[in-house]
């Protein structure tokens, strides 16, 4: 028996495009709905479940957390925006339920913020397989007491990430952006450890010649600009604030 590998999630992984314009089309509270509730059963670890999603659509909180967010135009446009939240709080309860206080570790943080991620995975898979688009919003965690703060966080949960849905100007997005070449991705069996220069050369021209198309930016290949934004350090204000909203890194 032969497998079937064209099925329509894969064609739909393959043609991932991160959306940034949203046309002025309502989402409606179903499709949130069953979006939600399709992605929550993702796995987590040990079914702990420690995430919590937030949907915000109020125009003021939104623009406050495009804001935040290094303003980020897209998260105040969108119609709707997701936060997907490392929760430890509900666990917090469940300890106490049987007496017992919750000891949080470095453990905890990466749980927690791992099945966050997993399950906004699985949201941007349901909103594009709807015809829908997303971008994942990063920059939630350039200030994060403050996103705490703003949406009303009880202690033990931070916003990994966000989300912008909508409904995509097609005209707007770009072609779907190439990837490293697998082999410096996919190892078998043994890392390989070979040096990866070939392979992020030849990225650099492919980059090159991809923003070159989408928008003459030539100088936009991949290590360089990279190289630039990772010699100093990013977010250094992170740890501390995590610590401060109940997250261990011990
Ligand atoms: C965790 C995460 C955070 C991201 N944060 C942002 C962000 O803050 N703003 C943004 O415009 N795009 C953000 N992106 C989108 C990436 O820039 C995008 O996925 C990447 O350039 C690859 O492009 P593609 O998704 O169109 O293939 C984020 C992506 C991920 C996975």
């Amino acid at each position: 028996m032969t497998t079937q590998t064209q099925t329509a999630v894969i064609d739909q992984l393959s043609k991932h495009r991160t959306v940034r314009f949203f046309k002025d089309e309502p989402v409606s509270d179903d499709v949130v709905h069953t979006i939600l509730n399709a992605a929550r059963q993702s796995p987590t670890s040990s079914n702990r479940q420690t995430y919590s999603i937030m949907v915000v659509r109020n125009p003021e909180t939104k623009k406050k957390l495009a804001v935040l967010a290094g303003n980020q135009k897209h998260v105040e446009t969108c119609p709707v925006f997701f936060a997907f939240c490392a929760d430890l709080s509900r666990l917090d309860v469940a300890c106490e339920m049987h007496g017992e206080k919750h000891v949080k570790g470095l453990e905890s943080t990466l749980v927690s913020t791992v099945d966050a991620a997993l399950v906004g995975m699985s949201v941007n898979t349901a909103v594009e397989s709807l015809g829908m688009g997303a971008v994942m919003i990063g920059g939630m965690r350039n200030h994060p007491k403050q996103v705490a703060e703003l949406l009303g966080f009880p202690n033990g949960v931070y916003v990994v990430f966000g989300m912008c849905i909508g409904w995509p100007e097609w005209d707007k997005v770009p072609n779907v952006k190439p990837r490293l070449d697998e082999s410096v991705i996919i190892h078998h069996e043994q890392y390989n450890t070979s040096s990866p220069v070939p392979q992020i050369e030849a990225y650099n021209q492919t980059m090159a010649d991809y923003y070159g198309k989408e928008r003459n930016l030539h100088e936009s290949a991949w290590s360089g600009p990279l190289a630039n934004q990772l010699k100093s350090p990013r977010r250094e204000n992170l740890r501390s604030e995590l610590e401060s909203l109940g997250f261990v890194f011990k």
